[in-house]
């Protein structure tokens, strides 16, 4: 290669690097946290965190994704409170025993008002009143 075209190559390369550092998304649900606001909001409550990066290290993903019922996509869940109470979704562990109860409602319920559904932070941003 000459010198000319091995100072391109170097150039574009370094191009793609920025281009792929900017484009990646680097809030992946793995590591984030998950805003589901579907219904509570319009109930009068406060949007949900659910911090994933924190129950995926304690719990494998199939107890939520195939044996809870819990599709893999953010917004994609019409999760009612009255399941939650009746043992299924969130209240299949927040029932006292294997996680803190339902009666927390600010634990859960713990997102500024206004927030879409979605992924938001990463593994630094640790569920509930943190941002
Ligand atoms: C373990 C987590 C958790 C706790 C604790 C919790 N909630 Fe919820 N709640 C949810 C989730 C998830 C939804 C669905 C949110 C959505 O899609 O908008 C929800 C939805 C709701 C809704 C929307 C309307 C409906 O009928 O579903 C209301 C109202 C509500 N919760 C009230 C409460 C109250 C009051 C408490 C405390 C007594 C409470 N929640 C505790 C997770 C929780
Ligand atoms: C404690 C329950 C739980 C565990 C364990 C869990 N997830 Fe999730 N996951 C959820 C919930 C709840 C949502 C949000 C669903 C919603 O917004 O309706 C979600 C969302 C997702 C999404 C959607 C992201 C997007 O961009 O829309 C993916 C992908 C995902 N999880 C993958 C995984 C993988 C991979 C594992 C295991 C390494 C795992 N989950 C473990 C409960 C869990
Ligand atoms: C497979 C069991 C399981 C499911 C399902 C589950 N959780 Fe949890 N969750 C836990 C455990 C265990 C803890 C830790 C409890 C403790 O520290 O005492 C926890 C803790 C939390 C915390 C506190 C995190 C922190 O930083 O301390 C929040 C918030 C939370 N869960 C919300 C939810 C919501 C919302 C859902 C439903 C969308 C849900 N959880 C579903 C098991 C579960």
């Amino acid at each position: 290669m000459s010198a000319r075209r091995t100072s391109k190559w170097i150039i574009s390369a370094a191009l793609l690097c920025a281009s792929l550092f900017f484009t990646a998304p680097h809030a992946t649900a793995e590591y984030a946290d998950v805003v589901i606001n579907r219904v509570a909001e319009a109930a009068g409550m406060r949007p949900v965190i659910f911090p994933h990066w924190f129950h995926r290290i304690r719990f494998r993903c199939k107890v939520c994704h195939a044996e809870l019922g819990f599709k893999m996509r953010a917004g994609a869940n019409l999760i009612k409170m009255t399941d939650i109470i009746d043992g299924r979704f969130c209240g299949a562990c927040h029932d006292g025993e294997t996680a803190w109860s339902v009666e927390n409602c600010d634990l859960c319920h713990s997102g500024k008002a206004g927030l879409p559904p979605g992924i938001f932070g990463g593994h630094e941003t640790l569920g509930p009143g943190r941002w």
